[in-house]
């Protein structure tokens, strides 16, 4: 059993043997498939097909398989290796310092003016390492933009991640970003929500971080999987604070001639492509524990 930890206790020499396996994993073409997978399996609620990692139920479940997957591929090349998690509600830098996985020895800092092209540490274009190549613009270098998307965005408060928190319900029918107001998963993933429309929480993360994670190609900034271990603590934080409610939502398979038929996973369906159910993907500690 490994332990996932807070990247802000990282040490240095934990860092650099992370750093060492993601550009192992990214030299053997493993890396990037993982990022085709992400972006082929983005399908919104306006788009026919069944939602298997956004804007459903099984966000959280389909995520922490994702994880699971890509962490075991690290681990293959050095099990000292797990992912850690960034709390981007408390880890937000400050004074013109960036949140801490930003160093130079680490994930590099922000894009330059102009193209936003990331210019330090391991995974800078121009360090050779890390080209681009499943992308949906032309650019084959990593970019960053911090805060900038949109005309300005801030990083969720810890008052912003409270509110989803406290919802006792993990998702509410029509399980539609876009009708759907409440329910635990639809407000941490942070779509569309009521009165306060627009990115927050989840999707205001890789909205502020901008470049590459403002889309489906996310995964190519290595940003994705710290801010990915956060959400998925968030679901057993979610889980050990409301012991009483069903941990996932629907239990039962969409009836026929529901307009969400055949377009949400319930517990038992299987998650495209990894095979597994939520059911399955309930309990992180069968498969590792958050320090
Ligand atoms: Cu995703
Ligand atoms: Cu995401």
């Amino acid at each position: 059993m490994h332990t996932r930890k807070n990247v802000k206790n990282l040490t240095a020499q934990e860092k650099k043997r992370l750093v060492d396996a993601l550009l192992a994993v990214k030299k053997g073409g493993v890396y990037d498939e993982y990022v085709r997978i992400h972006h082929h399996y983005f399908v919104a609620d306006g788009e026919p097909g069944k939602r298997f990692g956004h804007m459903a139920p099984s966000f959280f479940p389909w995520h922490r398989q994702m994880l699971i997957s890509f962490e075991n591929e690290l681990r293959k090349v050095d099990d000292s290796v797990t992912l850690p998690y960034w709390d981007w509600t408390l880890d937000q830098g400050s004074g013109g310092t960036p949140p801490s996985p930003y160093t130079p020895d680490f994930l590099g800092g922000n894009g330059r003016e102009g193209d936003h092209q990331v210019m330090d540490g391991p995974f800078a274009g121009r360090s050779g390492d890390w080209p681009i190549t499943v992308q949906v613009t032309d650019d084959t270098f990593l970019m960053r933009d911090f805060g900038a998307f949109a005309g300005g965005v801030t990083l969720p408060s810890p008052a912003d991640l409270e509110a989803a928190m406290a919802d006792p319900v993990y998702d509410t029918y029509p399980y539609d970003s876009t009708i759907s107001t409440r329910g635990f998963r639809n407000q941490a993933e942070g779509w569309t929500v009521g009165a306060n429309v627009g990115w927050t929480l989840h999707n205001r993360v890789h909205a502020w971080v901008g470049g590459q994670m403002t889309g489906g190609t996310s995964p190519n900034d290595p940003t994705f999987w710290l801010h990915h271990a956060f959400i998925d603590l968030l679901w057993a934080r979610w889980q050990k604070r409301h012991p009483a409610e069903p941990p996932y939502l629907p239990e039962q398979p969409i009836a026929s001639g529901d307009p969400q038929y055949g377009r949400v996973v319930s517990l038992d369906e299987r998650l495209e492509p990894w095979g597994v159910s939520p059911a399955q993907m309930l309990d992180h500690t069968r498969f590792y524990t958050y320090a």
